[in-house]
């Protein structure tokens, strides 16, 4: 697709609505960053762009968290409302509108395109037989229902299928079923359903999947779903249930997906009343408007299967584009909480600079849908050598000696013309990879336009020229095209680094536009130069990963949905048994225990191992007080690296187990001996 530059596009951007009843993590942050970079891109570029989000404020999950919480729904979707934006806003995503999906606008444009569904006959009606928690008087989703597997007799096993041997199943075929609510044995129980006609849109969704709305790779899945035949999609959920109620069907709620993607709706409509913005040109059958939402694989069908159909059935215009991407993986693994690789936005915030990993994903992005790895080694010595060593240093070698020899003023003439023709002219393809989220693309071209300024600086080796007679001009000369060279680089990358080009702005005395063709800047005067980014430190990205594995024994204190513990930390890749002999496991004597100043979750442990006394920090605060434990005995890992944490160095680690429902140190029985090997 090329970038269409003449006229000033009208373009609406979406991101998913990220659930009210968790905290935003470095996965989800693919997408708001993606999505992100494309909207400024879009506003850069001189186009009227709006970018909206939502909290998805419905659902069962969110009612029983907040009933375990003791809250009110309304109480728990407005504190994590609160904390979704914060947490999006220290990452530099710039929401035109962040609203809810529990909003009068979602209400009334829930109702009206239901009631358009109705009129049209593509609503239907039937009595269905669920599992039924006759304690809560709770209709029960599969997930909600545990027992043994059916198959191979694995107990505590979801009412869909078996983690242990992956067999499908119905929750009636579990044996001794119990709801995961209430312990309560499920009954069965009838009630009518409403359900959306998707059949009928088969032919549509047939041709639309394949009219350039999705990446191909996702057209090819959808072919194969849509070749199996489509199934009516049921709606409706009975009460109790936190979300609207259907027209004209008491005590019938609407299934949290119907009204989620209606949220994207409801959040433009709430920026359109505060802005005097047209809601039809952009919803309406006949809009001229571009309208695009970023998703993640796993919910494409509801984003270009329901979705596209529902719109069509209401008489709303259908996306131009639903952008999909893949999923995060950390160090090459799923993200995993014993390993620490389970980062909330909060903890990596904590701990480090959001534009380093606003570039790092930005570089590794592309417009398919496979997954993206976060290598921490990859990720500290690629922005500090893409950003550090080559942005940044071009600038800083050169700023000291316009500020010194010109007062601050660049040269009146472009020192090599061919050289920055080539920086200049390279904006098209750029604008056109970031057009068509090529983002890697589009930073390696940039980074490659920075080898070629740091190699012409290189050759011409202005600070020795500096301390020749008479080559003052020249010295201005060459680092006047220096800094030039530098602030066409941070045009290209002001969407990914937002605050990062502000302050080059503030150095340049001039702001960084991308509307036109590219001016060099001559005889104007600049800023003194400050360091405009610092370089990543491996010591930060380790205390973020501490920290993440703190929060493991944090969610003691909130309870969750119960769920099996093997399904939450599925089990690590096989070793043999010279791998496991590496680990030193030794019988430790804590011979004091004690509260760390500003820790909520450590606690300092001295131990005794047979003549060496050991000093660790165990993550075990919110299950034992410092008194109970001392002249305790319990297994240290004794050969682990020593870490150097916030509160001091860590000599090793105590074994406990750990989940959302406890934790629990382990101890050998008593007689033994402080020192003595485990194996
Ligand atoms: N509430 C729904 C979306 C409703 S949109 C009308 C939902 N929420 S979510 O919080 O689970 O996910 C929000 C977005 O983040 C989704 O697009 C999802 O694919 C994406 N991601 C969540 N975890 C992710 C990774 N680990 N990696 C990349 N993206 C991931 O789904
Ligand atoms: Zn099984």
């Amino acid at each position: 697709m090329t970038e269409r530059m003449t006229e000033r596009r009208k373009i609406l951007v979406t991101s998913a609505l990220p659930y009210a009843n968790g905290s935003i993590h470095l996965g989800h942050l693919v997408e708001y960053i993606q999505t992100d970079i494309w909207a400024r891109f879009q506003k850069m570029r001189g186009h009227e762009c709006y970018y909206v989000c939502a909290d998805d404020a419905h659902g069962t999950a969110i009612m029983l968290k907040a009933e375990q919480l003791g809250i009110s729904p309304e109480a728990l979707i407005s504190q994590v409302k609160a904390e979704h934006q914060k947490d999006f806003g220290d990452f530099l995503i710039q929401f035109d509108n962040y609203h809810s999906t529990h909003s009068e606008e979602n209400r009334e444009l829930s109702s009206l395109i239901y009631n358009r569904l109705y009129e049209n006959d593509h609503i239907a009606t039937r009595e269905i037989t669920q599992a039924f928690d006759p304690e809560k008087n709770l209709f029960l989703a599969d997930r909600y229902i545990k027992g043994t597997c059916p198959k191979c007799k694995t107990d505590d096993q979801y009412g869909d299928n078996c983690e242990a041997c992956g067999a499908t199943y119905s929750p009636t075929d579990l044996i001794n079923p119990v709801s995961a609510v209430s312990g309560a044995t499920p009954i069965e129980k009838d009630s009518k359903h409403y359900f959306f006609k998707l059949p009928e849109f088969s032919d549509f969704l047939k041709e639309w999947t394949r009219a350039g709305h999705v990446q191909e790779e996702v057209a090819n899945k959808l072919g194969e779903w849509l070749d199996s035949g489509l199934h009516e999609w049921d709606i409706s959920r009975d009460a109790p249930y936190f979300g609207f109620e259907i027209p004209n069907a008491p005590g019938k709620y609407f299934y949290v997906w119907l009204d989620a993607p209606i949220g994207y709706m409801a959040s433009f409509k709430n920026l359109c009343a505060k802005e005097g913005l047209s809601f039809d040109e952009f919803w309406g059958q006949n809009s001229e408007a571009e309208l695009y939402h970023f998703i993640g694989k796993d919910i494409v069908n509801f984003h270009a299967l329901f979705w596209p159909a529902m719109l069509t059935s209401a008489k709303f215009r259908t996306p131009t584009r639903v952008c999909v991407h893949g999923f995060l993986t950390v160090n090459g693994k799923k993200m995993s909480k014993s390993r620490g690789t389970f980062i909330n936005a909060r903890s990596y915030l904590d701990n480090l600079n959001p534009e380093y990993l606003r570039y790092y994903f930005a570089a590794k992005l592309s417009s398919g849908v496979d997954d993206l790895d976060l290598n921490l080694d990859d990720f500290i010595q690629r922005v500090n050598s893409d950003l550090v060593g080559k942005v940044v240093n071009i600038a800083s070698r050169c700023a000291k000696f316009i500020t010194k020899g010109n007062d601050g003023v660049l040269s009146t003439a472009i020192a090599d013309d061919a050289l920055w023709q080539q920086s200049a002219a390279a904006a098209d393809s750029i604008a056109s990879h970031y057009e068509n989220r090529e983002f890697g693309k589009a930073i390696r071209e940039i980074m490659a336009l920075a080898d070629a300024a740091n190699e012409y600086i290189a050759a011409k080796e202005p600070w020795k020229l500096s301390k020749e007679e008479g080559c003052e001009q020249d010295v201005l000369d060459i680092c006047s095209l220096g800094i030039n060279l530098f602030r066409a680089l941070m045009v290209y990358l002001k969407p990914v680094l937002p605050a990062m080009a502000k302050e080059a702005e503030t150095f340049l005395n001039d702001s960084l536009s991308w509307e036109g063709k590219l001016q060099p800047l001559t005889g104007h005067k600049i800023n003194k130069f400050k360091p405009l980014m610092q370089r990543v430190e491996q010591d930060k990205v380790d205390a973020m990963l501490e920290a993440s594995k703190e929060i493991l024994t944090a969610a003691t204190t909130q309870p969750v949905v119960s769920s099996s513990p093997l399904a939450d930390e599925p089990l690590a890749d096989e070793i043999n048994f010279d791998d496991f002999i590496k680990v030193d496991l030794r019988v430790a004597l804590i011979t004091k225990a004690q509260h760390v100043e500003g820790a909520d979750k450590l606690l300092q442990l001295t131990l005794d191992i047979g003549g060496e006394t050991r000093n660790v920090f165990s993550g075990i605060k919110s299950s034992y007080q410092p008194e109970d434990l001392e002249g305790r005995l319990t297994v240290l890992v004794a050969n682990l690296a020593p870490r150097k944490m916030r509160f001091g160095v860590s000599e090793g680690m105590v074994l406990a187990a750990g989940d959302k429902k406890g934790i629990y140190l382990l101890s050998p029985d008593s007689g033994a001996e402080p020192g003595q090997r485990i194996v």
